[in-house]
């Protein structure tokens, strides 16, 4: 059943149509973490939250005049205009990447950044970064997959870190630009002693090489029964957030001569869809076997609108 909820796309997010800097995902960020700040696993279309541990955080979703109570599908509803936001402007904030940096590179217009989401049955609290920091004190907080979750992570730095008046009180512990990269990348805020931290793994999967006697046509492997193999710094974050999806296709896989793997044997036949709901099924299993759930809130995110303007599969 998860498989199937987890297919489906986000209606909520594909609204959102162009998406070009991590200011969008302003909007995705908060709510996953409205969600992450509630103590039982819930199971709902498109997204799946866990885990338990963080009771009494004293935010409250409130269904519109009353307390949230568990009718209220926080994906149903839609972005509404909101002359309040955005949260915060990309010249002041030093953790951006220079190529999400839209408005100073020259973009126009500023309308992309005045969405909010609004649930229909109730309402979210606006984002507090000074909140957030003081809940997240002593802790970890994981991103773990593709460039999205990347704009993602950035742009949650970015909100936070405008809470913190001392900019240089955050910090990449081992001293890494933000630039592109393919490892990870742990931000640190000293006062708080809590780490906002980027793992790439866009398959999240292991990705490695063709075993030996293989057609040349096979360049490597997606090991679809094998965690990725920084999977061992996720499992004891407090909370983990994983998005997978967009690398799921047969440009980025196959036609790439990057072909699935299970145990010994090469599926040269397995289509792009089975080998993405078999990694979901290795994430999933891997989290029941390796994660804390009463420690650890996980999330699990798939699809969302791209950052490019061609076509989905284009780039
Ligand atoms: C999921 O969404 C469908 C329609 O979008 C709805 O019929 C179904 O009840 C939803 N399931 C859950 C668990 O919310
Ligand atoms: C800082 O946070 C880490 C968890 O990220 C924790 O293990 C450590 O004990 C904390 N240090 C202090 C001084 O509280
Ligand atoms: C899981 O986390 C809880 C809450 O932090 C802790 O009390 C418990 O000892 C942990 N269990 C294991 C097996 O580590």
């Amino acid at each position: 059943m998860e498989m199937m909820l987890l297919r489906r796309r986000s209606s909520a997010v594909m609204q959102a149509v162009e998406v070009c800097c991590p200011v969008l995902a302003i909007a995705s960020v908060s709510l996953f973490f409205v969600l992450c700040f509630r103590d039982r696993t819930v199971v709902v279309n498109r997204t799946v939250v866990g885990g338990g541990g963080w009771r009494n955080l004293g935010l409250k979703v409130e269904e519109k005049g009353r307390r949230f109570h568990e009718e209220c599908d926080l994906f149903d509803g839609q972005w509404v205009w909101d002359e309040s936001y955005p949260l915060y402007e990309s010249k002041d904030c030093p953790f951006l990447d220079e190529g999400f940096r839209c408005s100073e590179n020259g973009r126009p217009d500023n309308s992309y950044t005045k969405w909010r989401w609004q649930p229909k049955h109730c309402n979210l609290p606006r984002f507090d970064a000074k909140k957030m920091l003081e809940k997240l004190q002593n802790r970890r907080l994981v991103f773990a997959g593709d460039s999205i979750g990347r704009n993602q992570w950035e742009s949650l730095l970015c909100m936070l870190s405008s809470a913190v008046s001392d900019k240089g009180s955050i910090y990449e512990v081992n001293g890494n630009p933000i630039t592109k990269h393919k490892g990870f990348l742990v931000f640190k805020f000293r006062d708080y002693n809590c780490t906002v931290e980027y793992y790439r793994a866009p398959y999240l999967v292991l990705h490695s090489q063709a075993p030996a006697g293989m057609p040349a046509k096979v360049k490597s492997t997606l090991k679809l029964d094998v965690m990725d193999l920084k999977s061992s710094r996720w499992r004891d974050a407090d909370v983990l957030v994983f998005n997978s999806g967009h690398w799921w296709n047969y440009e980025k896989t196959i036609k790439g001569g990057h072909y699935f793997q299970e145990g010994k044997e090469v599926k040269m036949k397995m289509s792009v869809e089975s080998a993405y709901q078999r990694s979901i099924r290795t994430l999933f299993d891997w989290i029941n076997r390796e994660v804390n759930m009463s420690k650890t809130q996980v999330i699990f995110r798939t699809y969302s609108p791209v950052h490019f303007r061609q076509q989905w599969n284009e780039a």
